[in-house]
């Protein structure tokens, strides 16, 4: 499939065993170029060997670079180690970095590569759900600041995205329904069929039927795809990928990012609760909440602020602090993707704070009661 972006569109190629011929599919797309593949330790020790191996054949691997995995990755520090590393190696302007990896190594590299001698290209080949039906496409990049998620980054389009659905097998059960809860954001955003074809495919995707992989990831990029050739640098239709996002970056933040709610568990909770407060505001009939809250339950992600094993509950304080610091605020007024139906979400630029708050307050006593 391609990603409609003129002179900077791309190509998904989407199948089983792209790995064993990524150099001559990458030839194929942006001719013999030398590639530096920069990926995470656990991907290294599953992945890295057959992809070496498939560039050594093409005559266009020149060297990988392997990081510690996980969020913190995504930092100033490991930044610099890279591009460092990166100039050390030779690496010049027509060459191409190869991101192998999930969402922190993709964010990560794409970063690196939008400025590394001032701009190099790069192929994402995304190896978590998430990454393979969110972030590695649609050209955002980035790293954290201290001050929060992604604040610092580029938007630097990938020359090809590479998804083979095979290396899923290998990612641990929690990772994938992170990024289910992803998925599941495309048929509540504008695809209710989508949607209906989740519910009754749930177990065939969950446990790895490789059609229903390969139906539900074509379309999520799809879907993805159509949002951000409409709006690439997010100025309208974009911000409708943040549905359940504001909230659940919120939980994020409080949670503390040590791994006791995932991004896409947040996004889980946050669907939740962005139907329930839809709900609440009468936007949206009763009960459409309870149905999306089932199926996510059904996968086995967490659809409430109690589910989250923490030791504490976040305050409302807390919350409306982090859901005022995301990006996603507009002159002080906070931005939220709302829905009227499963497949019809619409963004609401100036949210009722007062309501938000009653709303919330009530979710983390009742809940917690
Ligand atoms: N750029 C965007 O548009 C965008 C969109 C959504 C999310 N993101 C970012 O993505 C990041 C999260 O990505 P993620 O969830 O992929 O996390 P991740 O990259 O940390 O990967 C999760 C874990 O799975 C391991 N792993 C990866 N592939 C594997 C495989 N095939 N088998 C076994 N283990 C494997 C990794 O080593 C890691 O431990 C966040 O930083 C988020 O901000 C970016
Ligand atoms: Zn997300």
């Amino acid at each position: 499939m391609r990603v409609e972006l003129g002179s900077r569109g791309y190509s998904i190629l989407i199948g089983r065993e792209l790995l064993a011929s990524a150099a001559g599919l990458i030839a194929d797309e942006v001719g013999h170029r030398r590639c530096v593949i920069i990926t995470d330790r656990n991907v290294a020790g599953l992945y890295l060997q057959q992809l070496e191996a498939s560039l050594l054949s093409c005559g266009d691997y020149a060297g990988s670079v392997v990081l510690p995995a996980g969020e913190a990755s995504k930092s100033f520090s490991q930044f610099e180690r890279l591009v460092e590393k990166l100039i050390g190696m030779g690496v010049e302007r027509g060459d191409m970095l190869v991101a192998l990896g999930g969402g922190v190594i993709g964010d990560l590299v794409g970063f690196a590569a939008s400025v590394l001698r001032r701009g190099v290209r790069f192929v994402q080949i995304p190896t978590t759900l998430l990454a393979q039906v969110d972030s590695s496409v649609g050209g955002k990049t980035g790293i954290n600041s201290s001050h929060g998620k992604n604040l610092i980054g580029t938007f630097h389009q990938p020359s090809l995205v590479l998804i083979d659905t095979d290396v899923l097998d290998t990612l641990p059960r929690r990772e994938l329904l992170a990024g289910y809860a992803e998925v599941v954001k495309y048929g509540l955003i504008d695809r209710a069929e989508f949607f209906a074809w989740l519910e009754k495919n749930l177990g065939r995707i969950v446990d790895g039927d490789p059609e229903a992989r390969a139906y539900a990831v074509t379309t999520s990029c799809k879907a993805k795809a159509a949002v951000v050739a409409a709006d690439e640098r997010e100025s309208g239709r974009r911000a409708l990928l943040n549905l359940g996002h504001t909230f659940g970056h919120a939980l994020e933040a409080w949670a503390g990012y040590d791994g006791s709610l995932l991004h896409g568990e947040g996004v889980a909770i946050g669907e939740v609760l962005a139907f329930q407060f839809s709900e609440r505001l009468g936007l949206c009939p009763s009960g459409v909440s309870g149905r999306v809250a089932r199926h996510l339950q059904q996968a086995g992600l967490p659809t409430a602020i109690s589910d989250i094993a923490t030791s504490s509950s976040p305050t409302v304080e807390e919350l409306l602090r982090h859901m005022q610091q995301d990006k996603k605020v507009k002159g002080g007024e906070l931005v939220l993707v709302l829905a009227r139906n499963i497949g019809e979400s619409f963004i609401q630029k100036s949210s009722p704070l007062a309501e938000l708050k009653d709303f919330l307050t009530e979710k983390v006593f009742r809940e917690q009661g």
